[in-house]
């Protein structure tokens, strides 16, 4: 089957300048990525690892420098750009839920404008539409005659999932939906997207600094370092037994799931404008060797599910997990 989107050696550079001087920023760099329809998948990794460009990337708002990105076997940016139903089909919450909103429009039409736009139904069929929208994410319908300015971040970002899921998306992509949240709203939106996810059959990206969110919410994890997926595969496989080691340091820096994640090492992070040869995260590695100075380790299969970017997995045993 084909898979709904496929990332082959994925590099974005954007150029930028310092002291009048143009350089390439790599904020992507040979990303390898397979998302199957119903999947779910967390994108970890700490600030600046490029999980927003990857996001941006399998929206089709940001073609690639090199490399193919693919929705369904076709270029994104070029499936966006023909076809209105890619817009429909791929829906994205926001990270900063509040400033994506139109402060001046009511939660009736702010949900209404993409019915509306996508032809979901009739103008007297939108009311209803609207109530059964916000039922569904937990919001009652007096909330319909508000503002954003009158509601929680909790209810503010309820309203932006309702707006995601109006046109009826198969895809919900999500940049830190839930952080930043107190633990009782942050538990009832996770269950709320469970839940959805279950019922609709909905495929779902989701960005998260929390490995405890993304063990809930996500059947599959993607763990970022310096624009490279380093290791992919099933949540809990990965989180129990790491293959790579930034990600077994992210796992250790986490003894606690549902928290956000605590700078897991020392040492400086390198510039993605000036990488350091061989493994990019050699500087900071415990189990450096010394061919990890010259090559710099391509994301590779250990085995059917799971796939790590180090010549020196620390699993050497892949054969059942
Ligand atoms: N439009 C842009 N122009 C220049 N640099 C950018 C741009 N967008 C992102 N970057 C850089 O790319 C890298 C990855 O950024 P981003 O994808 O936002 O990471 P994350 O979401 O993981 O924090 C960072 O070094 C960031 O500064
Ligand atoms: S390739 Fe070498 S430096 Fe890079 S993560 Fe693996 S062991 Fe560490
Ligand atoms: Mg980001």
């Amino acid at each position: 089957m084909t898979p709904l989107f496929e990332l082959r050696e994925v590099e974005k550079t954007f150029e930028i300048r310092r002291k009048g001087k143009k350089l390439g920023l790599r904020a992507l760099d040979g990303v390898r990525l397979t998302i199957t329809q119903g999947a779910s998948i967390a994108l970890v990794g700490e600030s600046g690892s490029g999980k927003s460009t990857l996001l941006r990337v399998l929206l089709g708002l940001t073609p690639p420098t090199e490399g193919v990105a693919l929705y369904q076997g076709r270029p994104i940016a070029q499936v966006r750009a023909e076809n209105r139903e890619f817009a429909r089909n791929v829906a994205m919450v926001y990270q900063d839920a509040r400033g994506s909103l139109n402060p001046r429009m009511t939660v009736e039409a702010l949900i209404t404008e993409p019915l509306r736009h996508f032809g979901i139904c009739t103008a007297a069929q939108a009311p209803a539409r609207v109530r059964a929208l916000l039922a569904r994410v937990g919001l009652a319908p007096e909330v319909a005659g508000r503002f954003p300015s009158e509601m929680s971040g909790g209810q503010v970002r309820r309203v932006a999932i309702a707006r995601a899921l109006a046109s009826e998306p198969t895809v919900l992509v999500a940049d830190e939906a839930v952080s930043g949240l107190d633990v009782s709203s942050q538990a009832q939106l996770l269950n709320l997207l469970r839940r959805l996810q279950a019922e609709m059959g909905l495929t779902l990206i989701f960005i998260t600094h929390d490995l405890g969110v993304a063990s809930y919410l996500c059947a599959e994890i993607a763990i970022m370092y310096l624009g490279r997926i380093v290791e992919t595969g099933p949540t809990r496989a990965v989180l129990d037994a790491p293959a790579h080691p930034y990600a077994r340091a992210l796992r250790k820096a986490a003894p606690e799931f549902f928290a956000p994640l605590a700078e897991p090492l020392t040492g400086e992070i390198p510039s993605p404008i000036d990488l350091p040869p061989g493994c990019r995260f050699s500087g900071r590695c415990a189990y450096a060797q010394a061919d990890c100075r010259l090559t710099d380790p391509a994301l590779l299969r250990l085995n059917d599910h799971r796939a790590a970017a180090c010549l020196h997995p620390l699993t050497q045993s892949f054969a059942n997990v």
